[in-house]
């Protein structure tokens, strides 16, 4: 078990705490701030229990350099927002520099600042030691709460806790309750929904649950590699053509593990990847040269909506169709909807089906919709995450 703000006695202490920030933007103005709510409950419960706070992020990819776009100003301004108190932003083209340190050692008990963009320094994403030593001189204790960038080794997610004790956030923890009592405690029948592009991406999570469910449920752009495998035409649809192989050797994994294995019976086919082409219905096996397919059909949503009826735990991670066109979003709207209702433990991986479920206004009719896109798919995978293996333990 790893530590967590909850085992340490915080008067006096200033902590450094990592937040994934890195919410979307247009312009300066945060289009959703579900990450910087996600972190509230950490920081308000340090400013109650004496501590002060340095907050870090990144935000996007600058790339090792200052670059105003990527700048936390906005984060600083909606945070003091949301808490009612003002977080300082103490920016500097160097991140931390003696300005930056000077505003840290004056911070005073229930106080808290945001320093600039992690990402602003080229030694943040290469781990450099030197960089995560300047971030361990702002305070006494790194917290660990940023469960979206928890995949990453870099100096604010892993490298500063070789210099100051470091112990996890509220997030975090709650993250790897649902996730990990999803995948290694589930209630069963459990059952995964996969969707999204490319098999190879998604080879790792799906071999790794394999081993876990009771019932395995794919969907997305990546079904046309699967029929392809199995000798299909699939017309102008998505093919992952090094996905090929693997899609059969899948399918013969599920039947030796004794996994319900389920694909779309029927998709929903468009001349054009547009909302405006016409669309109709076919069997899989009936998809003419001249369509790709964008959604799953009305059979399979019935099919799949089904099983997932039966199951106790269910774990979705990627969309079923290309949900941002209305026309194609129906077979994603579908499963949201019956994961809404059935009763059983609901986790959704970050990234595009959390996106799904908040477009439907579904989220919280969810038992949990983990903040990070590619941390909870490699937690799903069964990876151990740098920014959570360098904790502290109990
Ligand atoms: C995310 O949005 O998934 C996290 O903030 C990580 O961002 P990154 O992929 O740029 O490291």
């Amino acid at each position: 078990m790893k530590k967590t703000i909850r085992d340490v006695d915080w008067a006096g202490k200033r902590a450094v705490m990592r937040c994934d920030f890195n919410v979307p933007l247009d312009g300066d103005v945060i289009t959703d701030d579900i990450r910087i709510k996600a972190a509230l409950p950490s920081i308000e419960y340090l400013l109650e229990n004496g501590a002060s706070i340095v907050l870090m992020s990144h935000l996007g990819r600058p790339k090792g350099e200052p670059k105003p776009e990527f700048s936390l100003a906005p984060v600083a301004k909606r945070l003091s927002e949301l808490l009612g108190k003002e977080v300082k932003f103490v920016p500097s083209d160097d991140v931390v520099d003696d300005n930056v340190k000077a505003a840290a050692a004056e911070l005073k008990a229930g106080e808290a600042m945001l320093i600039e963009n992690v990402r602003f320094k080229a030694g943040e994403t290469k781990n450099d030691p030197d960089f995560a030593k300047d971030l361990a001189s702002l305070g006494d204790i790194f917290v660990m709460d940023a469960f979206g960038s928890a995949h990453r080794a870099h100096s604010s997610t892993a490298g500063i806790a070789d210099y100051i004790p470091a112990v996890s956030g509220f997030l975090i923890e709650k993250e790897l309750k649902f996730l990990g009592e999803a995948v290694n405690d589930p209630q069963r029948p459990f059952a995964a929904v996969m969707g999204g592009a490319k098999v190879k991406d998604k080879i790792p999570v799906i071999t790794n649950l394999l081993d876990k469910v009771d019932i395995l449920i794919v969907g997305g752009g990546m079904v046309y590699t699967f029929f392809k495998s199995q000798g299909y035409s699939i017309g102008k649809s998505l093919l992952d053509e090094e996905g090929l192989e693997l899609a059969g050797d899948i399918m013969k994994l599920a039947a030796e593990k004794g996994v319900k294995f389920m694909l779309p019976v029927d998709v929903v086919c468009a001349d054009e990847f547009s909302n405006d082409s016409p669309y109709a219905t076919y069997d899989v096996d009936e998809i003419p040269d001249d369509k790709m397919g964008l959604d799953i059909g009305a059979e399979t949503i019935k099919l799949f909506t089904d099983a997932l009826k039966t199951a106790k735990t269910v774990v979705w991670n990627g969309p079923m169709g290309v949900f941002e066109m209305d026309n194609f979003a129906v077979g994603t709207k579908a499963i949201a909807e019956c994961l809404a209702e059935i009763d059983a433990t609901t986790v959704i991986g970050g990234g595009d089906s959390a996106a799904a479920v908040a477009k439907f206004g579904l989220a919280d009719k969810m038992t949990h919709i983990s903040t990070g896109g590619g941390a909870s798919l490699e937690f799903l995978e069964g990876k151990e995450l740098p920014g959570i293996a360098v904790l502290d333990d109990k």
